[in-house]
């Protein structure tokens, strides 16, 4: 819930101009801004390769008398192909639990949607020494039951609660033993060739002077940033490590 209009289009163009330098050939880049503002969006981003995403899709119907909700088949129909699912502000604040993230997953694949599908433990989990079993069960939770599911439209972002908008971050080897954790989950669920082709990104205080240390370890391959996104500046050269990760692979 960041931005007004005015001030998201302003950002986008600056985005849509300072990402086509060559510093960011070669990066998937998604921006998921308010709902109420994708179509503007959208067209701002349409001359570039920003692509844009919803936060947010419905659980359980495509159609019919659900008020306030948005399915998967009307942000297609509107030319939207991606969205986040399960982020930990909808967890907690919307009281997602895992069987509605789990049909939001199935409804969003059967459609034909792109998905981030968000997990992280809070800090009395991580504290509790119960991090890797947390995980474990999201994942679990969201893929085991899947009816349509396809794993070139699959990226999983491991955001710690405890890091998102608070400054601190997972250090680098903490984030990699997560994510190494991950990558093993889906391997065990998807089968190992898929697991290795998923995009794991990691969420919580991605900033421009922590990413380059981030983006080094084996199994991060990119970034869900929250805060550093809506300074231009800042989001830019976060996407320019990636870009130099990249290309060091
Ligand atoms: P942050 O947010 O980068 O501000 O910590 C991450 C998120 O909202 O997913």
């Amino acid at each position: 819930m960041n931005g007004r209009l005015e001030q998201n289009l302003h950002l986008i163009d600056t985005l849509v101009k300072q990402s086509t330098s060559v510093a960011c050939a070669g990066l998937d880049i998604i921006v998921c801004p308010p709902l109420v503002q994708l179509a503007q969006i959208q067209q701002a981003a349409q001359a570039s390769n920003i692509k844009v995403g919803a936060q947010n899709v419905a659980a359980y119907f495509d159609d019919g008398a659900h008020t306030g909700e948005v399915s998967a088949p009307m942000l297609l129909d509107v030319g939207i192909n991606f969205t986040l699912i399960g982020h930990s502000e909808r967890r907690q604040d919307q009281a997602e639990h895992a069987e509605m993230i789990s049909q939001k997953l199935n409804s969003a694949m059967q459609a034909g949607l792109y998905v981030i599908l968000c997990v992280g433990e809070t800090l009395v989990e991580r504290e509790s020494g119960s991090t890797l079993a947390i995980i474990s069960s999201q994942i679990q939770s969201a893929l085991s039951s899947q009816q349509h599911l396809q794993c070139d439209h699959l990226i999983v972002a491991y955001e710690p609660v405890w890091a998102i908008g608070t400054g601190k971050t997972a250090s680098p080897e903490q984030a990699q033993e997560i994510h190494a954790h991950i990558r093993n989950e889906l391997s065990a669920l998807l089968g190992s060739d898929q697991a290795q082709s998923i995009s794991l990104l990691y969420g919580g205080s991605v900033k421009a002077d922590n990413a380059a240390e981030l983006f080094s370890q084996p199994d991060i391959n990119g970034a869900l940033v929250g805060g550093a996104s809506l300074k231009a500046d800042e989001f830019i050269a976060i996407c320019q490590h990636a870009a130099t990760s990249l290309n060091n692979d």
